[in-house]
Formats: C-alpha cells, structure tokens, sequence
C-alpha cells in the first residue's frame, strides 16, 4: 500500500489544526517542511510549530529538515514530536554522525537528495536509514513542476533496497499530483509527499481520492 503524506506548506497556517483534521482520515503521515532561508530561499516552521501540532493528530509527523547545519536543531524537532526526522545529504558534512543522532533521539532517519543529486551520494548510508526522499523538484517552495529524471533514481533505490533487504521507504516529494503520481509508484516510490495537489483543494478527501485512483487502477 503506498502512503500519502500531505505537506502542510500548501495548509492554511492561520488554522493548522483544522487543515490537519481535514485530511487525517485519508492519509497516513503528515509531511513537515522546515526552510531556514540559507540550505532553501525560502523560510518556514520551526520546532515551534510542530509542538503546537503535535496533540492534533495522531498520525506520525514526517519532518523534512531544508537547513543548514542540522544537527544543531534534530533534539528540538525530536521533542517538539518528531517522529521522522530527514537530512539532506547536501547540508551534512558528517551524514552518519547526523543519522546517528537522529536515532538516539528516539526518532526514525532519512535522508534527501536534491534532483542534481546521485543516488551513489547516499550509498554508504542506505543501511542505517528509514527513509529516503527523493525530491523531485528543487526544494523551497510548494507547487512546482516535476522533474522526470529523477524517476531513474527512484528505480534505483527499489533495485538496491531489493538487492541488499534494506529497510527504507522510498518517498518522493515535489511536484506529486494525479498525473505524476503513478510514474512515481511504477518506478518504486512507496510514500508520496503531495502538497498543493491536496490542500489547494477544498474537499480533501476527493483530492487525496483522485491522487490514490491516477495509480491504483
Ligand atoms: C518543497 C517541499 C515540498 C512541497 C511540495 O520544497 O519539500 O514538500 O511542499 O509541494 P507540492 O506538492 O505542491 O509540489
Ligand atoms: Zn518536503
């Protein structure tokens, strides 16, 4: 079963809690984009925020760090109620280090290429991750367009994940809509981040429906 996890960037922040409420039923994680301005142009939630969501739902919170220097904010974002904590391999200098401490916090690790970004860049650390996220578009901001030659990378970490019995899920992020999604399930992605696909809609439960049907079928 492939999961949906929708990103809040595209919610209403003078109402989070509502928006969140408005897709619990039909999802399975909600996706956290956290932007510092420098990694990203753009600046978003902090520790803060996820705090102040966190009794809202019970569904796992997928925190996906856009900041330089990561390891200085994993323990805020890990008792703030992380419970999925992803590091782009281009801000760490020290990836296992980070990884590491992602999980002696008590919360599961990622890692996130860019779309320039190899698969091989993430090799040594595919057997102590939980997750991988692949971005499909550059990330810092919602609504963009996909970027297809990522999908080769996606194949390549199921190849590997079957290859060696790794653990990770395979997520995606950017870009993820009715029309991209099924390439992206094809291709091995097991849980699809989708942000202006879901929350520029106001029933979210046909938005989630028509993503789900564009590949199920
Ligand atoms: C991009 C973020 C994404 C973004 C996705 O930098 O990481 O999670 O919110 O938005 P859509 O689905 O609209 O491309
Ligand atoms: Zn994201």
């Amino acid at each position: 079963m492939v999961k949906i996890a929708p990103s809040i960037l595209s919610a209403d922040f003078s109402k989070l809690a509502d928006e969140i409420k408005s897709v619990e039923q039909d999802v399975d994680y909600i996706h956290v984009d956290v932007m510092d301005g420098h990694f990203v142009p753009n600046i978003t939630i902090g520790p803060l925020i996820v705090d102040a969501i966190r009794p809202v739902t019970d569904l796992p919170l997928d925190v996906h760090l856009m900041i330089e220097n990561p390891d200085r904010y994993v323990p805020q974002f890990a008792q703030a109620g992380a419970d999925l904590i992803s590091v782009h391999v281009e801000a760490c200098s020290h990836l296992h280090r980070v990884i590491q401490q992602i999980r002696h916090e008590g919360v599961k690790p990622g890692v996130v290429i860019n779309p320039a970004t190899p698969v091989s860049a993430i090799e040594p650390i595919l057997e102590d991750v939980d997750l991988v996220l692949v971005m499909t578009v550059n990330p810092g901001f919602g609504g963009q367009s996909f970027i297809e030659s990522t999908l080769s990378k996606i194949e390549r970490l199921k190849e590997l994940k079957n290859q060696y019995g790794y653990n990770y899920e395979i997520e995606v992020d950017g870009g993820v809509k009715a029309s991209t999604a099924k390439a992206c399930v094809d291709a091995g992605a097991e849980v699809l981040v989708a942000g202006s696909a879901i929350f520029n809609h106001d029933d979210r439960s046909s938005a989630v429906r028509t993503i789900k049907k564009s590949y199920e079928q």
